[in-house]
């Protein structure tokens, strides 16, 4: 694996599930592999699981590990070719990736959606500048667009999880007081439409995704009818995608946060998120804390889903 940014990278997915078991029985069976190979992970943006459950993941692997928070201690950096650097960013992203790149054999890269500008967050020019130009593998740990690792840990909890073949996966909009990238439901979408399962996209109009993210899932407005039947419960915020209400929060209606009288509108479901989450925001306390509530065992497999991704990019490096 050269890069992941999307789900094509991964390839097939039931080959990518099963390697994942493989690691999950045995996180230190491949400790040779990483020996003197060394992950910088740059973060343009916080994190608390990707930022931890990556370097975990490495460390299984026995590689060295550097991290740099670019708005803590770096210069800052400007982003765009052509611009006059006579404002307060002190280096451009052409000379720092090179020389970052020189210190490291694999990058991994945070850099969220501006959400100023549809066009320039979708190009993800932060992202791709570092795959056009550091000549290391790169990884995303979620950009403007997608959230690859978060879906392919999603992903895994499910296959963990499902009592069904082809079960019925939901992902609702819920409210949230700050507008919020799309990375995590189009990702979402993208792994989701990448199976056979049943996929339904619930939110309030306005907060449409985009067309190549949505796929062939099944689009339902009723947020409670989308919940009939369901097998599993995928809450999320996002901010709208469309046209010139791009970035905005278009709605904080707390009639779409994801309570017990809705679940038991499901078959039963499982509640995910991916975390950070704001209770009796998106989802009550009694959800969240219920039997049925995935999101620990979500983010435990973050671990899971980058080491496998790491794996396969030091197997390359070979
Ligand atoms: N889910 C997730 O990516 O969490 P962090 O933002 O804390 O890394």
């Amino acid at each position: 694996m050269k890069k992941f940014t999307c789900v094509e990278d991964i390839g097939d997915l039931r080959l990518a599930v099963a390697e994942a078991m493989v690691v999950k029985r045995d996180r230190f069976a491949f400790t040779e592999l990483g020996k003197n190979r060394t992950l910088l992970m740059i973060f343009f943006n916080s994190s608390l699981r990707t930022r931890l459950s990556t370097q975990k993941a490495a460390m299984n692997l026995g590689m060295n590990v550097m991290v740099l928070d670019v708005n803590q201690g770096a210069w800052k950096l400007e982003t765009e070719r052509g611009v006059v650097m006579d404002g307060d960013k002190a280096e451009h992203l052409l000379e720092a990736i090179p020389v970052m790149a020189s210190y490291c054999d694999v990058i991994g890269v945070r850099a969220f959606a501006q959400l100023n500008d549809r066009v320039e967050d979708y190009e993800e020019r932060i992202i791709e500048q570092f795959i056009r130009y550091s000549g290391r593998p790169v990884f995303s740990m979620e950009a403007a667009t997608r959230h690859p690792l978060q879906s392919f840990a999603d992903l895994i909890t499910i296959e963990e999880h499902k009592t069904k073949e082809r079960p019925k996966v939901v992902m609702t909009w819920a409210p949230h007081p700050k507008a919020l990238p799309q990375a995590v439901p189009n990702s979402f979408a993208e792994w989701m439409n990448a199976t056979d399962y049943e996929f339904v996209i619930t939110h309030p109009k306005g907060y449409e995704l985009a067309h190549e993210f949505v796929g062939n899932a099944k689009v339902e407005y009723d947020q409670r009818k989308a919940f009939e039947g369901a097998d599993f419960i995928y809450a999320k915020n996002w901010s709208a995608y469309a046209g010139a209400d791009y970035g905005k929060v278009l709605s904080t209606d707390r009639d779409w946060t994801v309570d017990a009288d809705k679940m038991a509108l499901t078959n039963d479901a499982f509640f995910m998120h991916c975390l950070p989450v704001r209770r009796n925001m998106i989802v009550t306390d009694e959800v969240i804390e219920s039997a049925k509530s995935l999101v620990i065992r979500e983010a435990e497999n973050r671990e899971i889903s980058a080491q496998v991704v790491l794996k396969r990019i030091l197997e390359n490096l070979k």
